[in-house]
């Protein structure tokens, strides 16, 4: 695998599974596997579990592990190519990016939306120019659009607390005070659409996420009426993604607070299993109670972004 940004990118999802269950009975089986080699992890946004689990998982194979925070200590870098650099960046991305190429045998890139241009961010402008010039295997570690190792951890989650062969999953917006990028709730339904689920995507009016993503899912209005039955509630906060009305984009449309997932939408569930990504905004996204109730599985779920970035390493490194 010379790239990890999409489903598709890992192939059969029942192998991918298969291997993430080898990996987590015994996670340092292939503790040499990675000898010598070297992960750069490159963080243009703040991250607290991509950091740590990669890393963890990179050196459960028996690699070095380098971590350039982009915003902290480093030249500030230009993005956009044709400008004057005559501000306060002062190395273009085009020269950084085969720099750190030379130093390392794969790349992790965590490089969020901007949610001003959607061009430039649907594109994938910054991700492709490391895949182009960086002459290395790189992985999303949350892209502008897609957070496909966060979707493979939910995955692998879903799997282990499933009580019925093809589980009702349902992705609901749910309200927050910033507008944040789609990475999540996009990678969530491309991954739950390649997975042997009942999908069921909720949103006000207006959040619609691409269509590339949404797939053969169900798109209900009413929150209340999609969550019926639900043996999965997924709950995401997410921008316009300005699939309706382009100059929307990256907005906050709603702040509905009757979105809030808590005791009275778990209620009409099949005993539910709550989960988020995190990090998470009690009393916007979830009350306290939901969050902290035994059907919560935001912690292995988290806990198992160690067990995706592994497989993913693993396979990069089969390769090199
Ligand atoms: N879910 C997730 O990616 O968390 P971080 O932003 O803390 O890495």
């Amino acid at each position: 695998m010379k790239k990890f940004l999409h489903v598709q990118d890992i192939g059969p999802l029942s192998s991918a599974l298969q291997e993430a269950a080898e990996i987590k009975k015994d996670r340092f089986a292939h503790d040499t596997l990675g000898k010598n080699k070297t992960l750069l992890m490159i963080f243009f946004n703040n991250s607290l579990r991509t950091r740590l689990s990669t890393q963890k998982a990179a050196m459960n194979l028996g690699m070095n592990v380098i971590v350039l925070d982009v915003n902290a200590g480093a030249w500030k870098l230009e993005t956009e190519r044709g400008v004057i650099m005559d501000g306060d960046k002062s190395e273009h991305l085009l020269e950084a990016i085969p720099v750190m190429g030379s130093y390392c045998d794969i790349i992790g890139i965590r490089s969020f939306a901007g949610l001003t241009d959607r061009s430039y961010d649907y594109e994938e402008t910054v991700f492709n120019q490391f895949v182009q010039y960086s002459g290395r295997p790189v992985f999303a570690m949350e892209t502008a659009t897609v957070h496909p190792l966060q979707a493979f951890a939910d995955l692998i989650t879903i799997e282990e607390h499933k009580t019925k062969a093809r589980p009702k999953v349902v992705l609901t917006w749910a309200p927050h005070p910033k507008a944040l990028p789609q990475a999540v709730p996009n990678s969530f339904a491309e991954w739950m659409n390649a997975a042997d689920v009942d999908l069921v995507i909720t949103h006000p009016e207006g959040y619609e996420l691409d269509p590339q993503f949404v797939g053969d899912a169900r798109v209900e209005y009413n929150q209340m009426k999609a969550l019926e039955g639900a043996d999965f509630v997924y709950a995401k906060n997410w921008s316009c993604p300005g699939v309706t009305n382009p100059s929307d984009y990256g907005k906050v449309l709603s702040k509905e607070m009757s979105w809030t997932i808590d005791a009275a939408h778990m209620a009409v569930t099949d005993n539910g299993k709550f989960m988020h990504c995190l990090p998470v905004r009690r009393g916007m996204i979830v009350t306290d109670d939901v969050i902290e109730a035994p059907t919560s599985l935001v912690i292995p779920e988290a806990a198992n972004r160690e067990i995706s970035a592994q497989v993913v390493i693993k396979r990069i490194l089969e390769t090199l």
